[in-house]
């Protein structure tokens, strides 16, 4: 079993990050010098993802443009000899590497915005990356360590971590029973689940990789929490029906759906960028010494 397609479900609204996402995509909002779309890329193309499939809408043409090819911005970085430029625009996308674009006609869910790439998966197991769900896992990546397991195992797997229990009722709760290191099986999920209701504190966060049989449950899942059509409730239902492993990743995840989350992935990878993490460690260090 190869996984070789991934969904990038893009179709949200971004409310939480109003007025900036008004008429330009959340996922095009830059950590550094990279919009945070070509994280969840990079991520994808490591894990061995050949055909990227967004789910978008009408404000989202940016992150069509942006893993097209520019030939103006390219002909005049050759000609002014910015080879170095010239190289980070030509090579943001690998060659091998193709992207198909559908629209999500409403928002009406993470569930909904995954059913609409049906088409184009047929019937393969996927992956699924929410771009604002940003995870540095320095070695081997989040995606990656996922796809290694399906390939072995062959059910669906979710990622997870550890939530404050403040924080459960944002997030895809789990109850599970250990299966060995980082691994669980998963014995409920429910979605947005009040403090008291809530089965555990293991979170989901925005990275799946999903047999085909989900498309079908997510033909008669109704809506859900926030009146939207959930992939979690998909995910339960799935669970009547096949085992549904989590994985507790090794690394850091970024809410950079959140302000909060957003400003301090941009101070941590701030820190971490081989062109700026002196100049910016020393003057964080002066400014707030
Ligand atoms: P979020 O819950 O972060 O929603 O969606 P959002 O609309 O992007 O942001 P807020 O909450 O309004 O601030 C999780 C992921 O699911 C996608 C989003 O683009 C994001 O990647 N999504 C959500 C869709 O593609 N379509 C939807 O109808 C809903």
């Amino acid at each position: 079993m190869r996984i070789r397609k991934a969904i990038f479900p893009v179709a949200g609204l971004g409310t939480r990050f109003l007025p900036a996402t008004k008429a330009s995509p959340k996922e095009m909002l830059a950590v550094v010098d990279k919009p945070i779309i070509q994280y969840a890329v990079e991520e994808a193309v490591e894990a061995g993802i050949t055909e990227l499939i967004f789910v978008t809408s009408i404000t989202k043409r940016a992150i069509e443009d942006h893993f097209d090819t520019n030939y103006e911005l390219e002909d005049k970085l050759k000609k002014a000899g910015q080879e170095r430029f010239l190289e980070v625009v030509r090579n943001i996308i690998p060659k091998h590497v193709s992207c198909a674009y559908i629209r999500q006609p409403e928002a009406l869910g993470l569930g909904h915005a995954v059913l609409c790439a049906k088409p184009l998966i047929g019937g393969e197991p996927f992956a699924v990356l929410l771009a604002d769900d940003l995870i540095y896992s320095p070695g081997v990546g989040c995606l990656s360590s996922m796809v290694k397991i399906v390939e072995d195992i062959q059910n669906s797997i979710v990622a997870i971590e550890r939530v404050s229990i403040n924080d459960v009722k944002k997030y895809g709760i789990i109850a599970s029973e250990p299966m060995g290191k980082q691994l669980h099986r998963l014995q409920g999920i429910v979605e947005k689940p009040a403090q008291e209701d809530a089965p555990s504190n293991l979170a989901v966060v925005g990275r799946y990789v999903l047999m085909p049989e989900i498309f079908s449950l997510l033909e008669s899942t109704l809506a859900g929490a926030n009146g939207e059509i959930q992939l979690t409730d998909a995910i339960a239902a799935m669970m009547a029906k096949q085992q549904v492993l989590a994985y507790e990743f090794e690394g850091k995840r970024y809410d950079c759906g959140s302000k909060l989350g957003y400003l301090t992935a941009t101070v941590e990878y701030g820190l971490r960028h081989p062109e700026l993490s002196e100049e910016f460690d020393a003057y964080l260090k002066e400014r707030y010494r």
